[in-house]
């Protein structure tokens, strides 16, 4: 079930025309691990799940489920049907909900898509932390014990910055995956992220797998930036 490190290419499309666009470029090379987030698979349902892995893509289903046990189990069992290579949760959730989660996913003949687990979204502050989701403990603790968490449930890894991954992998072990975005060429546009890394230090700093959005789908030649992380990352 372990999977080699890899670039993942977030599709933030808003239909499916748009990423058979997009994904046609790839024709004839390599095809890339891309992710489905909720806007598309909201738009377009799980047939855009089935297409994508029909034109022969690795899906990295990114949902971040969050709900009581029983339900996410009976959801991860859907999500696992449609034969997704990794599919994610959030750990807030707890550890029952986790091991439930597990359970669902893993198909009849014990093969299964990766879990991951979000810590705390790159969208929470410490102010917020603190004031809103009133958790006493810092950023960094709080990350690395809901990663510790996730590891003890059974899961592969969690999606975190590459800046978190050293210490993700200091308390979880080296073979615990780390998913991570925030990713830029050196010099580039940051857009919307803050605490950004290129491929080559998210190498540097642990990353299994970088996942990368505009500086790939919104580049001038999406196919030659998609090589550029493939040559710099791996
Ligand atoms: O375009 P960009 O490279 O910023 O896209 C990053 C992708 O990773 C987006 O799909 C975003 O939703 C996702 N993501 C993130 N930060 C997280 C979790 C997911 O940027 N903490």
């Amino acid at each position: 079930m372990r999977m080699k490190r890899d670039v993942i290419i977030a599709c933030d499309f808003s239909g499916a025309g748009e990423v058979y666009d997009f994904l046609d470029l790839f024709k004839g090379g390599r095809k890339p691990f891309v992710k489905i987030g909720m806007e598309l698979f909201y738009a377009e349902g799980p047939s855009i799940v089935r297409s994508i892995k029909e034109r022969g893509h690795n899906v990295f289903l990114d949902l971040k489920l969050h709900d009581i046990p029983n339900t996410v189990k009976k959801s991860m069992r859907v999500l696992s049907g449609l034969d997704v290579d990794m599919v994610n949760l959030h750990a807030a959730g707890g550890s029952a909900m986790m091991r439930a989660a597990l359970d669902g996913l893993t198909r009849p003949d014990g093969s299964r898509p990766l879990l991951i687990a979000v810590t705390q979204l790159t969208s929470t502050s410490a102010e917020m932390l603190r004031d809103e989701l009133l958790i006493g403990s810092s950023m960094e603790e709080t990350i690395s014990s809901y990663a510790v968490n996730a590891r003890n449930a059974g899961l592969d890894g969690v999606v975190c910055s590459p800046r978190e991954a050293a210490a993700v992998k200091a308390a979880c072990g080296p073979g615990f995956v780390t998913v991570t975005p925030g990713i830029r060429f050196e010099g580039a546009s940051t857009d919307d992220q803050v605490r950004i890394t290129t491929p080559a230090g998210a190498r540097e700093l642990g990353s299994d797998f970088i996942v990368v959005g505009r500086p790939v789908t919104a580049a001038p030649d999406p196919v030659a930036a998609y090589n550029r992380c493939l040559n710099d990352f791996i």
